[in-house]
């Protein structure tokens, strides 16, 4: 495998029983003020999609926005935030998922994706893949194809995939013990 996976994994601080007992938080703070490993965790995602003619990078509020940005600029896509209700200005399409506890939601502008982009979606961690579906379902409702989605950290038999429609799911590093 590439050797820079150890360096991003051994960067990501496990808090354990955060936010709640028996929860594992994998911290990506102390990732992202790494500057090795920060580096090479977008490196290794510009390197994958630079030449898959990919014109909208699509973040996750709010991890995903650490990262989705810096991995747009380097591919030179264009940009676009899914924000949690109520935070976005403009115009907006909206698509539920399901938390361990009841539902919330992401949020999109109109008008800055339109059928014939080809979408990225990043986040931090793939769970159970609720807020990927969601981000994916934002994407296709205004006619973007969804090329990939990509998260930092998640597990290879997660159960999120089901949950993605088929869609591919690419991740770097598995969750830390
Ligand atoms: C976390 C994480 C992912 C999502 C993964 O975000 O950053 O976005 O959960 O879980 P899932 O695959 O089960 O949907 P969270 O909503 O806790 O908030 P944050 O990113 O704003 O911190
Ligand atoms: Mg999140």
């Amino acid at each position: 495998g590439d050797p820079r996976l150890k360096g991003i994994s051994d960067a990501i601080r496990v808090v354990p029983h955060f936010p709640k007992p028996g929860i594992m938080f994998q911290d990506i703070t102390t990732l992202v003020s790494n500057p090795k490993a920060f580096k090479d965790t977008i490196d290794i995602f510009v390197d994958r999609y630079r030449d898959m003619d990919i014109s909208v990078v699509a973040g996750v509020e709010a991890r995903g926005f650490m990262f989705a940005p810096a991995i747009a600029l380097a591919i030179g896509a264009k940009f676009i935030p899914l924000r949690k209700p109520g935070k976005l200005p403009g115009e907006v399409i909206s698509e539920a998922y399901e938390l361990e506890y009841g539902k919330d939601r992401l949020e999109m502008h109109v008008g800055t994706v339109q059928r014939g982009d080809r979408a990225l979606i990043i986040d931090d961690l793939v769970a159970t893949g609720g807020t990927l579906s969601a981000a994916i379902r934002l994407l296709e409702r205004v006619g973007a194809e969804v090329v990939e989605c990509a998260c930092v950290i998640g597990l290879p038999e997660v159960k999120g995939r089901c949950r993605l429609g088929g869609k591919p799911l690419y991740m770097l590093v598995e969750p830390r013990q």
